[in-house]
């Protein structure tokens, strides 16, 4: 069986207990932690930024997949970088120049993500996915936790999957928005190795029960 990860998202956290919430993602079976990063301008919302992922850095031993909901995210980079960050994903729909920003995320030393919106098509990502890490499709509009997935995203995932199958590469499908323990057979078994998940993981009064679930989906014993 192909072992997929889960990536909880910071976003849906309690702050005012950050350090306890952390805790609970490195002692669990999560396997990246979220972060999403908005700047009020790409999306209608402002989350958190450099100081944060910079303070919770020593708390969690998982890596930071950190999410750039930001214009202009080739700006901060080496920032992102610094703070801690050990992928970096920017949305396809704020790059003019795509190709220099994933080549300068590697030049850095992280894994280079790039992210869709729901309306944006994946055959946008031809000239491009062989140069990447990861592919981000988003299943909601991004800007918010706690949205409904949206089920046409499956299919994007089957389409996806079948290009980086046939390029033959090891980029990874990520997928995020309105994920939890009821749909995430189904994405698993559309092709996605990465599940991202805000609220059905924090608002649970068992969030590391919420990851061992996600964690122990056998995708070859899903039915059709
Ligand atoms: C939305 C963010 C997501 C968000 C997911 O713009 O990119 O990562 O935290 O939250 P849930 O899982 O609550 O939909
Ligand atoms: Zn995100």
């Amino acid at each position: 069986m192909k072992q997929h990860l889960i990536a909880p998202s910071a976003l849906a956290a309690d702050f005012t207990r950050l350090a306890d919430e952390l805790e609970m993602v490195d002692s669990s079976e999560a396997d990246w932690l979220h972060l999403d990063i908005m700047d009020g301008r790409f999306v209608p919302n402002i989350s958190f930024g450099v100081p944060v992922i910079k303070a919770i850095r020593p708390l969690t031993g998982k890596p930071f997949d950190v999410h750039l909901m930001i214009v202009e995210p080739e700006k901060y980079f080496s920032t992102f970088q610094q703070a801690g960050a050990d992928l970096l994903t920017v949305h396809l729909e704020v790059s003019n120049h795509l190709h220099r920003s994933v080549q300068a995320i590697h030049d850095l030393g992280m894994r280079a993500g790039v992210s869709l919106n729901p309306h944006t098509p994946v055959h946008l990502l031809e000239e491009i996915l062989p140069e990447v890490d990861l592919v981000l499709l988003m299943a909601v509009n991004p800007g918010f936790g706690g949205q409904s997935f949206i089920q046409n995203t499956l299919s994007k995932i089957t389409r996806l999957r079948r290009m980086i199958d046939e390029l033959g590469t090891e980029t990874l499908i990520e997928v995020d928005g309105g994920v939890n323990t009821d749909n995430a057979p189904a994405i698993l078994k559309a092709g996605a190795d990465v599940l991202v998940a805000g609220s059905s993981i924090f608002k649970h009064t068992d969030p590391r029960g919420v990851i061992h679930t996600m964690k122990s989906v056998n995708v070859d014993t899903i039915k059709t």
